[in-house]
């Protein structure tokens, strides 16, 4: 079994073959914007293990996703893909009348026309939605890892959402969004001279993390810790970063602040 990272997985530390560059200009995008595929091991492999990560720049990155399952089908591979971050993950219902469930669509196209036939997903954001029972989906779960690299001794986890009661199955906040960036949060823990480990799954604007440090520290907590498995937007990990006394982040995205690898997640789960 062979690895292969697109270029948004090439910051793992895994033994795997990466795309090629263009020998005229030695990058992997054309002038006009357009994805440059090549895989150069392609006729040595038999059976494929694909990691991609769906974050930076997720349009850009599906482009070689594609390119990269339809030549490994094309040559009769077999396939495993790793999402250690699935792209538009968070567009996982129909939340208007005629939206468009990118997430399920994504599998969907995956599965049913690059010949895709076991998908591992890194605590994928739609982890409790019913839909993923009709995929060969398997969460990863990171959580372990993070928790291994805890400092405090004693401490709570904490939610900041009802999204991480489903998930993790934790207590979390009552949540409202007032604004892009913002969130308001409602709810008591008993967290008064604790110290707290804030859980989620992902940072994106940090507007949701930020609240929860607020509202935990007017709590009377002793010290107020966040933990991350995604960190999805640049900005948003840095506001996290300057506001909780510290950050737990994997690097299922390549982030500066990601100091958790989540390799053994893949070279101990996915079967060689
Ligand atoms: C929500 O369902 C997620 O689990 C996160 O809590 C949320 O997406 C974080 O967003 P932000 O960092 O923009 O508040």
């Amino acid at each position: 079994m062979d690895f292969v990272v697109t270029p948004t997985a090439e910051h793992f530390d895994i033994d795997a073959h990466r795309l090629g560059e263009h020998s005229q200009d030695e990058t992997r995008t054309f002038p006009d914007g357009e994805v440059y595929v090549q895989l150069e091991a392609l006729a040595s492999i038999d059976r494929a293990t694909v990691i991609h990560s769906g974050q930076p720049h997720p349009n850009r990155g599906l482009a070689y996703l594609y390119g990269v399952l339809d030549l490994l089908r094309t040559n009769g591979c077999t396939i495993t893909l790793v999402f250690t971050y699935v792209p538009y993950c968070r567009q996982d219902s129909e939340f208007y009348a005629g939206t468009l469930n990118y997430a399920r669509s994504l599998l969907r196209m995956v599965t049913d026309c690059y010949g895709v036939d076991r998908i591992y997903a890194v605590d994928p954001h739609f982890s409790h939605q019913e839909w993923i029972r009709d995929f060969p989906v398997e969460r990863l779960e990171a959580y372990p890892l993070i928790h291994e690299r805890v400092e405090m001794e004693d401490y709570v986890v904490v939610g900041p959402d009802l999204g991480a009661v489903e998930r993790f199955d934790i207590p979390g906040f009552e949540k409202t969004r007032t604004g892009a960036r913002d969130v308001e949060l409602a709810g008591e823990f008993d967290v008064g001279g604790q110290n707290v480990l804030v859980f989620d799954d992902l940072i994106a604007t940090g507007g949701t993390m930020v609240s929860a440090f607020e509202r935990l520290k007017d709590q009377d907590a002793a010290t107020v810790q966040a933990a991350a498995i995604h960190g999805v937007l640049e900005d948003g990990v840095e506001r996290v970063r300057e506001t909780d006394d510290t950050l737990y982040l994997t690097n299922t995205i390549a982030r500066e602040a990601a100091d958790i690898g989540a390799e053994p997640l893949i070279e101990n789960t996915v079967p060689g």
